[in-house]
């Protein structure tokens, strides 16, 4: 549909987590005008989930040197070394930037951030708040950051459609639709000089996920859509600690956090075994791959459709101190921990891969940028290390600002091209029932553990369902559960594909049929761009 409304920024954010609203304010900073755009409410996307915390070298003894190299160990191969050196030597100063943009961490009575443990962690490195409670704050600080910089113009729900590009094939803005009320209701267009996707994961391609309705892959779906690289998305991480709700639980399922790990409680089965001993030297804090691997045999092994976290040791007065949101959430589901065992299984929760970038967050087309969950920066490699992610974008979200700054001062940003500017191809819609049946398909076939049957017949139901009528022909086409659903079904088309590909099991890819590491012929990323309609 033809654009009902245009307006202009010098640099367009999608999305509001910690990479879109840092991005946003450091962007602001430098004198640019800022527009974000997010698909619901400002503090609805991931972050405010995040429980556990951000992963920093700020302890006494420890180094970026340490975190690098537990980094690269979860990472299993497929790390960008260099990403990761940046990653972690910058950390520490942009989660004491966060603090001065208001967020408050934990500390001790002299003042210090109080640190905990997470999987794949060496030692005590992860800064949190309220307890158990740090995506929240987070949001909290940086939300109200935002709306205090008057330089920063805020369009929420608001679903991005497709980036628009110039003669040369350079960025110009974005189309979008917004669902308010007001003159900016519909299909509108922002032309801008950059554009920086971060519109976090794509959990929801999986139908139990710690992830928000929200999360549908909207910006990797579009970053495909332009022409742009996509990278390592067959390693998506299942969190090993989901609450379990039944077999037939789908959506949002409660996280309980690897810091209750980190803590020290134990993963049990039904007959108290603490099965994780000694498969890997850190037990239940091993690297997240390793622990959601071991969770899985052990079901396989006992028939068991769930196992157990043991924190009943804490005591009441410590759950209620340290892990309030979770105690809140497991008590609503009648379980409680300070008396109870807590079932869980394993369940999707973060994409190491997407949009692939370098180090300044460019993307492959000129003029768009990636940051945080929507971005594969090359920190994660093939399993992202516990508590990196709010971290990453941070750190990105800052190198980003100061490229745009940058560019923008030397006079190489582009200019507007408001008369020459056309969206990319229109697809056609599918429908919104279509997203249960590509979560079930992408469970079924591409889930926690894969073969090469189970993934090819993925490919083969999501290629079919692309095949039915499209909904672009049943009714209007703008609507966020059709867009929702296109672009679940081309991020899960693309991730299927990717993970039939690559014939090993490696980090958070774990195959069946292939369950060796293959270092020869798959130490390797997998790219992948969408041609003429074609993965
Ligand atoms: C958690 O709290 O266990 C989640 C941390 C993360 O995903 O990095």
């Amino acid at each position: 549909p033809a654009p009902g409304w245009t307006t202009t920024a010098d640099v367009v954010v999608v999305g509001s987590g910690v990479a879109g609203l840092t991005t946003a304010l450091r962007v602001r900073a430098g004198g640019l005008r800022v527009l974000v755009v997010t698909k619901a409410m400002l503090d609805e996307g991931s972050t405010r989930w995040a429980q556990g915390g951000v992963a920093a070298a700020l302890g006494e003894g420890d180094t970026p040197e340490q975190h690098l190299a537990d980094t690269l160990v979860a990472g299993a191969g497929l790390c960008d070394e260099d990403a990761v050196r940046m990653l972690v030597t910058e950390g520490p100063g942009a989660v004491r930037r966060l603090i001065e943009t208001g967020a408050s961490f934990d500390t001790d009575a002299e003042g210090e951030i109080l640190l905990t443990r997470e999987g794949g962690h060496h030692r005590r490195r992860i800064a949190h708040a309220g307890g158990d409670a740090t995506g929240a704050e987070i949001s909290r600080a940086l939300v109200e950051a935002v709306r205090d910089d008057e330089g920063i113009e805020l369009i929420e729900h608001a679903l991005v459609l497709d980036l628009l590009t110039d003669a040369e094939g350079r960025t110009a803005g974005l189309t979008l639709h917004v669902m308010g009320e007001g003159q900016r209701d519909g299909v509108g267009a922002v032309h801008a000089r950059a554009v920086v996707l971060a519109t976090g994961g794509l959990g929801q391609i999986y139908s139990a996920t710690t992830n928000p309705a929200v999360s549908t892959g909207d910006g990797v779906a579009l970053a495909l859509r332009a022409g742009a690289e996509v990278a390592d998305l067959e390693f998506v991480q299942f969190h090993p600690t989901v609450l379990w709700l039944g077999p037939d639980a789908e959506g949002q399922q409660p996280l309980i956090s690897e810091a209750v790990r980190g803590e020290g409680a134990h993963l049990v089965d039904a007959d108290g075994v603490r099965f994780m001993v000694g498969q890997h030297e850190l037990a239940e804090l091993a690297p997240r791959d390793v622990v959601a691997k071991g969770i899985i045999r052990r079901m396989a092994e006992t028939g068991a459709e769930h196992m157990f976290l043991d924190g009943r040791h804490f005591g009441a007065q410590m759950w209620e101190e340290r892990f309030p949101t979770i105690l809140a959430s497991c008590r609503s589901h009648g379980i409680d921990p300070v008396t109870d065992l807590i079932p869980i299984s394993p369940a999707a929760h973060h994409a190491s891969g997407g949009v692939r970038t370098d180090l300044r967050g460019h993307t492959s087309v000129s003029g768009l940028y990636a940051c945080g969950e929507a971005a594969c920066t090359g920190v994660h490699g093939a399993n992202r290390l516990a508590s990196n992610s709010l971290l990453e974008g941070l750190v990105f979200a800052e190198r980003i600002a100061a490229d745009i700054i940058e560019r923008d001062r030397l006079g190489k940003l582009a200019p507007r091209h408001e008369d020459t500017t056309r969206p990319v191809e229109v697809v056609p819609l599918l429908a919104a029932e279509s997203r249960a049946e590509i979560q079930h398909v992408m469970t079924r076939g591409v889930g926690v553990l894969r073969s090469a049957a189970s993934m090819a017949d993925a490919v083969e139901r999501l290629a079919a369902l692309a095949e039915s009528e499209p909904e672009t022909e049943k009714r209007e086409p703008v609507q966020v559960e059709t867009w929702e659903a296109t672009n679940l079904h081309l991020v899960a088309s693309a991730l299927a594909a990717a993970a039939l590909l690559r014939e090993e099991t490696r980090g958070c890819h774990w195959r069946e049929d292939a369950p060796d590491r293959d270092d020869e012929r798959w130490r390797r990323h997998l790219v992948t761009t969408l041609v003429d309609g074609t993965l």
